[in-house]
């Protein structure tokens, strides 16, 4: 299992603006730059080869989707992304995610770097068991954020849209929150890292349709700032916030595999592969 300490000889995760990404003359009829790409990756657990040949650009300050029918290896390549597969012993990772032009399973990169800039945010709302002020806080404290905390947890909660509802009882318990402002809390908690990029694995799927709208709602406003991959099982969801979707399907011995990457209303309207099709009128999946 690789190390999570630091490595010898770090290589430094910058953020430079993305379009110093290496590499992205080959997109330049592109508006956006790529801030994550990845390339020719593959995923195994034992000998069980999860996913294969997935190549695909994350665009800056968007939504990206990533959709397709279970177990074809969605929450798998998004665990990639920030290198979460190192904590499952038995997942091998081969080829490459770039991020701002770094190869983040370089060996000399430190992944708990790489998940400072790259934070998640889980299917089911995981506060700490804190108050929601230290929900916040912590993690900035741990990560040796220097700031004015107070200042901090004001902002982060402001940016995850939960300030007014919280601001009066920031000492009571994280889990004393409904799931829908739970779930603003742990984005609020990915945030006190100052992000680049946050990856939310089916993130509305325990919230009622209202909280699933504030989520989306939030989303769209936080590329202002961040960049966002999301799996979503939810084809109206991707379609409602995502600026990208990427289509996954299972291929031979249930391997996982890309079928397309497109803007997401073309590939609603217009898909390039029939499988994509199949999948989305709902003829198979
Ligand atoms: N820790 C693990 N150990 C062994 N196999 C795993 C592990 N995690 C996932 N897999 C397998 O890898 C494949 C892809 O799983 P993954 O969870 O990425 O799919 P998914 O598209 O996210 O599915 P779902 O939509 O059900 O969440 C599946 O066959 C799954 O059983
Ligand atoms: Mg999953």
């Amino acid at each position: 299992m690789t190390a999570l300490s630091n490595p010898p000889n770090p290589v430094a995760i910058d953020t430079r603006p993305a379009n110093h990404v290496s590499g992205a003359a080959e997109h330049a009829d592109r508006v956006e730059p790529a801030v994550i790409q990845v390339r020719d990756l593959s995923v195994y657990y034992g000998q069980f080869h999860a996913v294969g040949g997935v190549t695909f650009d994350v665009p800056q300050n968007k939504i990206t989707a990533l959709i397709g029918p279970s177990g074809c290896g969605k929450s798998t390549v998004l665990r990639c992304i920030n290198r979460m597969n190192d904590l499952v012993p038995t997942a091998r990772v081969v080829g490459e995610i770039n991020y701002h032009g770094v190869n983040i399973n370089d060996p000399r990169v430190d992944p708990v770097g790489v998940r400072r800039r790259i934070g998640m945010v889980f299917q089911k709302p995981n506060p700490f068991p804190k108050s929601i002020y230290d929900n916040v806080a912590w993690g900035a404290k741990v990560n040796g954020i220097r700031a004015n905390m107070d200042d901090l947890v004001e902002q982060c909660l402001r940016r995850a849209a939960l300030w007014d509802e919280v601001h009066d009882k920031l000492q009571q318990s994280g889990l004393a929150l409904s799931g829908g402002q739970q779930q603003r809390l742990c984005i609020a908690r990915a945030l006190a890292n100052n992000p680049d990029v946050i990856l939310m694995d089916e993130p509305c799927s325990a919230l009622d349709p209202i909280s699933t709208l504030r989520i989306e709602d939030l989303m769209r406003e936080l590329i202002q700032d961040v960049t966002i991959v999301i799996v979503t099982h939810n084809m109206q969801q991707a379609a409602r916030v995502s600026d990208q979707t990427v289509f996954f399907s299972l291929g031979e011995n249930r391997m996982g595999q890309l079928i397309e990457a497109s803007p997401t209303r073309e590939l609603f309207t217009n898909p390039r592969d029939s499988r994509t099709e199949d999948y989305i009128t709902g003829r198979f999946g």
